[in-house]
């Protein structure tokens, strides 16, 4: 089986049936359908590939593929070609089906033996639908067959989506519902920061270098920082987002798979997932726990007010369809860490995301410690950049040095340059959708990029005091399109450094 980070060529999945639950939803038309559609306009699909829409809506395979093609003409990333579709939505089928009705699961193994024909396909279930159906649907499916035990007739897997949990218990929860049909290698945990190409380029960058491994750690590390920025609100998820607020939305999950990723010692092998999945297990595990007293320290919380972004009034959050008046909710987290253990001890790591900030960007920056000064004493060139290395993750995906250097000229002076590697400059493509890439993974059975359950554990234990703490700490509010509360800039005041520029 091909590894992201090490193959050359993407080997074609065998022969599979995809069967989407939740296909009426906004995540099938948006993101699922569109990147099979590119993923089979590239050529990455096998020969003999089908998807089988299903969901409690009464609809026939035509109407449902008519649906489908606004989607992808919408939200393709190579639009959509007549002809394409044409070959691709002929590999469409819908199947009506209410989670909760076993006659259902019935009348949909029927449906998929028909369309699988003389071939045995592999299934790959996608649940797309609240998390609340997860275990009833993994039960059904179970009860009429249609998982199998691995390495049977068969490969049968399952791809969930967040929230994973509410918080630990329920997090165990899940999975305990989830295993009483499928094994931990059928469950394929879907977080999208990981199939975006940067992320990935994280160990590749790391580990396929000789340059930045020998200084990365304590000794020549200062401090990290990730930022995950949002200008965009809650949309029309105001509901869910009430309940679960920034920290459970994107730090548990996106936040901490970057952090872990980053910070990973060298697993034995990068074509082993479960090698690359243990380490990243460690790095949860040695996060220092933020005791309820020190939160206070460690933690801003706050959340939007009205303000202007791209020109454009927008609401505040308590405002918001579906969010209560007086929500305490925070839409944005700016947090200080620190892991504790032999490479990283002693470098904090800042983390901060928010909603309705001032523009979209994700960016994870290293910053170097200063070179030494005395060759620069008393000169104009005393206040020395630090170099840093920022790896954008979105919306442009490329990795940039900074470093010191002399202008032209006859003074003796420095400024910072940066040295920049563009994706889309260099490889003169435009990357791949992150569904794209997990989805291929999903079908071939590689699960280095998806979230295995003691990743998911460790996440929600380092939270836990924090979520305990929330009621005594002060919510601020900050105004939207700006960047945040300015007790935020306060957090980093002990340490001597500031955010990063994004
Ligand atoms: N949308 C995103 O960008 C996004 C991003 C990350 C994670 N997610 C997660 O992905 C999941 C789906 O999100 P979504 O935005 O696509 O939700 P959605 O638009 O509300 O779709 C939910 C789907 O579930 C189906 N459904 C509900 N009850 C059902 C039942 N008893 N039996 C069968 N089907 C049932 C609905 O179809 P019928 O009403 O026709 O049955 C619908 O197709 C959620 O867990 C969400 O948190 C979504």
């Amino acid at each position: 089986m091909g590894n992201p980070f090490v193959e050359g060529r993407v080997l074609s999945p065998p022969s599979t049936i995809l069967v989407i639950f939740g296909a009426s939803g906004d995540l099938t038309g948006r993101k699922l359908v569109p990147g099979c559609y590119n993923l089979f306009k590239d050529g990455y699909l096998p020969e003999s590939f089908s998807i089988v829409g299903v969901s409690r809506t009464p609809l026939s395979d035509e109407a449902f593929r008519e649906k489908l093609k606004d989607g992808v003409t919408k939200y393709s990333r190579s639009g959509i070609d007549e002809e394409w579709w044409k070959q691709f939505s002929s590999r469409i089928f819908y199947q009506p089906l209410d989670a909760t009705k076993e006659a259902d699961f019935i009348a949909l193994r029927e449906r998929l033996q028909r369309i699988g024909g003389d071939t045995i396909p592999n299934y790959l279930y996608y649940l797309a639908v609240s998390p609340s159906l997860f275990g009833e649907i993994a039960g059904k499916l179970k009860g009429a067959d249609l998982i199998e035990t691995p390495g049977g007739v068969r490969e049968t897997r399952l791809i969930v989506e967040k929230p994973f949990g509410y918080d630990l218990e329920t997090a165990q929860n899940l999975a305990s519902s989830l295993y009483q049909s499928a094994k931990e290698e059928q469950l394929y945990r879907i977080d999208h920061y990981l199939g975006k190409e940067t992320v990935q380029n994280i160990l590749v960058f790391r580990f396929a270098n000789g340059l930045f491994e020998p200084i990365w750690n304590r000794k020549y590390v200062d401090h990290i920082q990730i930022s995950v920025a949002e200008d965009i609100g809650v949309e029309n998820r105001g509901d869910y987002f009430d309940k679960a607020g920034i920290v459970r939305d994107f730090v548990q999950n996106h936040v901490f798979q970057m952090l872990s990723l980053l910070c990973i010692e060298p697993p034995n092998s990068l074509s082993d997932a479960e090698g690359i999945r243990n380490e990243k297990v460690k790095v949860l595990k040695s996060i220092k726990r933020l005791t309820p007293g020190l939160v206070q320290k460690h933690i801003v919380r706050a959340q939007y007010g009205k303000g202007l972004i791209k020109g454009l009034d927008v609401p505040a959050y308590r405002d918001e369809k579906g969010v209560a008046k007086d929500s305490t909710t925070e839409t944005y987290i700016a947090m200080s860490l620190e892991i504790d253990n032999w490479r990283w001890s002693g470098v904090p790591i800042f983390l901060r995301v928010g909603k309705r900030l001032s523009k979209r960007i994700s960016e994870i920056s290293v910053h170097f410690k200063q070179a030494p000064l005395s060759l620069f004493r008393g000169r104009q060139v005393e206040s020395l950049e630090q170099n840093v290395l920022r790896i954008q993750v979105q919306p442009k995906e490329g990795i940039s040095l900074r470093v010191n250097s002399k202008p032209p000229g006859p003074r003796m002076r420095v400024e910072p340059v940066e040295m920049d590697f563009s994706y889309h400059s260099s490889f003169g493509i435009a990357s791949p959708e992150a569904y794209e890439r997990l989805l291929l993974d999903a079908m071939r059975g590689e699960a280095t990029l998806f979230t295995r359950q003691d990743e998911i554990e460790e996440a929600w234990k380092i939270l836990e005091p924090v979520f305990d703490s929330f009621e005594e700490l002060p919510l601020y509010f900050y105004e939207a399109g700006s960047w945040g509360p300015k007790e935020a800039a306060e957090l980093l005041k002990p340490y001597g450094v500031r955010w990063a520029r994004l």
